[in-house]
């Protein structure tokens, strides 16, 4: 298959990287990619924002299936404008998307879909949040509605802190002021076409940038699956992954259908295992990053196989995905200053000796070929897999890795899956 892959962080590479791993081989094009990706799919020169382009550009060049790995290019309707001409493409149409790029569109879906979530107010002034706050009390969360790159959320104990995040987005409409949810993160993807849903496997994600969940928010600095803890509350993995299909990813994409903005595409459920079950907290319409990175390598199912079923519409002919008992865990390394201000054009060594350690491979994101050196292009970097029998092994090999790759001033947690381990 020709198979053109939208993005360049390290989740687009971690697809690309399976779509080469398949039996069959395929030709795969990137846009605009990143150094990583150059090593395995042809860099193309097309704006991925711009619709007309993407789908001018997969006419001409007998494109099998286009992969949208970012929201934006599906916010700014490519996939619309690919479907609209007759070709397979995995992402949503703009209006779907909004189940991610708008917090009240997909509070909306949810209470349609009757899916178990927080408790959520909209605010449309300070008096309005303050009163929210109260309401649902400490530790307080506050939400930017539309699409902040991770930095539109706030978790605190801190009421005023609270307030001064509200003040910050009030001026480009209203806030969501949530009640908070206590419990493990998990991350679950589903393939869908549009009527049919096909769970892939969970993986959690570790969104602050420091030791201990301390620090800022981030895009994510590292994530693992298995999840062999999530047997312990639901029996098993499968279990787990049962119910939440049944009472969240079938039921969204019912209403999305019934909504008239069919979910085809990557159905993102970031949920939180609460003690009194579990709470949808976000969803997202794309694969997650860094999960995507762990969850692909344990995926045995070709991958285009899936991808085209969802885009063609039929998913319901495919066999379930399945997956490998391995451990997988990946570490980000990210750039000084990510992320408030991250530094970059800084020059990156030891990749390869890094992928000299068995079970490892590098997963880039942020980094470009200047002449012979690679550098540094923006807040996460690179992305450290690595596989094993267990976590213990698979955190070593990640780590003996990490300690091969020198980027003056990166940073990177310790303690991905250490409590698994
Ligand atoms: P979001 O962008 O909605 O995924 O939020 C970013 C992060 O904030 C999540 O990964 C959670 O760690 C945290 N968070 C969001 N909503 C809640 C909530 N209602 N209760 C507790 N933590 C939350
Ligand atoms: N891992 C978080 C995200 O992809 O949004």
């Amino acid at each position: 298959m020709k198979i053109l892959v939208l993005g360049s962080g390290a989740r687009e590479h971690a697809i690309v990287l399976a779509l080469c791993a398949e039996d069959a081989p395929h030709e795969i094009l990137a846009a605009p990619g990143n150094a990583g990706i150059g090593e395995q799919a042809t860099i193309v020169d097309v704006d991925m924002l711009d619709p007309g382009a993407v789908t001018g550009f997969a006419q001409e060049h007998g494109v099998d299936l286009v992969v949208v790995g970012p929201e934006a290019p599906l916010v700014a309707g490519v996939a619309d404008a690919l479907r609209e001409r007759g070709i397979p493409v995995f992402g949503p149409g703009a209006k779907a998307a909004q189940l991610e790029g708008s917090k009240a569109f997909a509070k909306r879906i949810m209470q349609q879909a009757d899916v178990p979530t927080g408790r959520a107010a909209h605010a449309r002034d300070l008096d309005e949040t303050a009163e929210a706050l109260d309401e649902f009390g400490a530790p307080y969360v506050v939400k930017a509605d539309g699409l902040a790159s991770g930095k539109g959320v706030i978790v605190t104990d801190d009421r005023d802190a609270a307030l001064a995040h509200a003040a910050a987005f009030l001026p480009q409409g209203p806030v969501l002021v949530e009640e908070f949810l206590s419990g493990p993160e998990v991350s679950l993807f589903f393939l869908s076409d549009g009527d049919t849903v096909r769970p892939l496997t969970p993986a959690q994600d570790f969104k602050r940038a420091l030791d201990g969940d301390e620090g800022p928010n981030t895009g994510g600095m590292g994530a693992y699956t298995p999840l062999p803890w999530l047997a312990e509350r639901f029996g098993s993995v499968a279990g787990f992954v049962d119910e939440v299909t049944r009472t969240v990813a079938e039921p969204v994409v019912r209403a999305m259908d019934e909504d008239g903005s069919p979910f085809i595409g990557l159905l993102y459920a970031g949920l939180i295992v609460t003690d009194a079950g579990v709470r949808v907290i976000e969803f997202n319409a794309r694969f997650g990053d860094p999960e995507t990175q762990v969850v692909l390598p344990r995926l045995e199912t070709p991958l285009s196989r899936l991808l085209m079923s969802a885009a063609k519409g039929t998913l319901e002919d495919e066999p379930a995905p399945a997956f490998s008992d391995e451990a997988v865990v990946t570490v980000v390394l990210a750039s000084e200053g990510y992320p408030a201000a991250p530094v970059t054009g800084r020059e990156i060594t030891g990749v390869e000796e890094a992928e000299g350690i068995e079970g490892v491979h590098v997963a880039h994101a942020a980094t470009a070929r200047v002449g012979q050196r690679l550098v540094a292009t923006g807040g996460r970097v690179l992305n450290v897999v690595a596989r094993g029998a267990t976590f213990a092994e698979a955190r070593q090999r990640a780590y003996a890795a990490m300690d091969r790759i020198s980027l003056e001033g990166a940073h990177f947690r310790t303690d991905i899956a250490a409590r698994v381990a």
